[in-house]
């Protein structure tokens, strides 16, 4: 009861959150992509929603129920999740990139399918690096001002530390999460690491549910209009 009568943290802000995987199509059957589940983003949407946001929740092909009263946008490629965020960010406060968007893609899609050609010799494919979402949208004026506040995260399978506040910094954004422990996938509890520019903090193992509120908090409270 407590909780309905306390101001709500994101009130009157927009939050933007990509999730899941991106699917690279090869040809019209056939394409990279990984084992993201999309639920530490689709968590994150529905605690926005719940602090108060107006959130816009862009997602890679996932199978997760939108959460209530989040704006979603489908999207397969990481091509078409930059174009949806690029959209969607100028009117945001906080963008939040959990999606874990393939690195490369096939440099070119056959309009048909590649069929095998009797030689014995699989085909030869080359990948094209895929744009950095975050690091692109982090470099906008208004990220730069700290008018639209990003966050990153990150799943390191080693040196968690050093590759977290590195890729911190790499990127030009003022907070990023970073997946401590084995990288699993699909699970619903989680445990961060926290990096701002003060330095790093865990946030103890919990379900995804709570960890995403406690991360909602932190932004919250790191937001320039939330100074106190
Ligand atoms: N990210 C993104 N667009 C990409 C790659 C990553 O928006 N093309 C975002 C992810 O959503 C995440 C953060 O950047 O919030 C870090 O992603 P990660 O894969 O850990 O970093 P990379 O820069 O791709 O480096 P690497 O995979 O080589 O560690
Ligand atoms: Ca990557």
């Amino acid at each position: 009861i407590v909780a309905f009568l306390q101001p709500k943290s994101l009130a009157g802000k927009r939050v933007v959150v990509t999730a899941g995987p991106t699917f690279e199509a090869l040809d019209p059957i056939r394409g990279i992509t990984n084992h993201s589940s999309g639920k530490m983003g689709f968590t994150i949407a529905r605690a926005a929603r719940e602090a108060g946001a107006d959130v816009t929740l862009v997602a890679g092909p996932v199978h997760l129920a939108t959460p209530r009263g989040v704006t979603r946008i489908d999207v397969k490629s990481a091509r078409q999740m930059l174009e949806a965020t690029l959209a969607a960010v100028p009117r945001a406060d906080v963008f939040v990139a959990t999606a874990a968007v393939a690195d490369w893609r096939p440099t070119s899609e056959s309009g048909q399918k590649i069929k095998k050609d009797g030689s014995g010799q699989p085909p030869a494919v080359s990948f094209t690096e895929n744009p950095d979402i975050l690091a692109t949208v982090a470099q906008s004026d208004r990220a730069k001002r700290r008018e639209l506040y990003c966050v990153g995260f990150a799943a390191e399978s080693h040196d968690l530390q050093t590759n977290a506040k590195a890729k911190r910094e790499r990127k030009g954004i003022p907070l990023l999460a970073g997946n401590i422990g084995p990288l699993t996938f699909g699970q619903d509890d989680n445990q961060l690491l926290l990096v701002d520019e003060h330095g790093s903090q865990e946030l103890p193992r919990a379900p995804k549910l709570q960890l995403a509120r406690t991360l909602i908090a932190e932004i919250a409270r790191r937001l320039p209009s939330n100074y106190k």
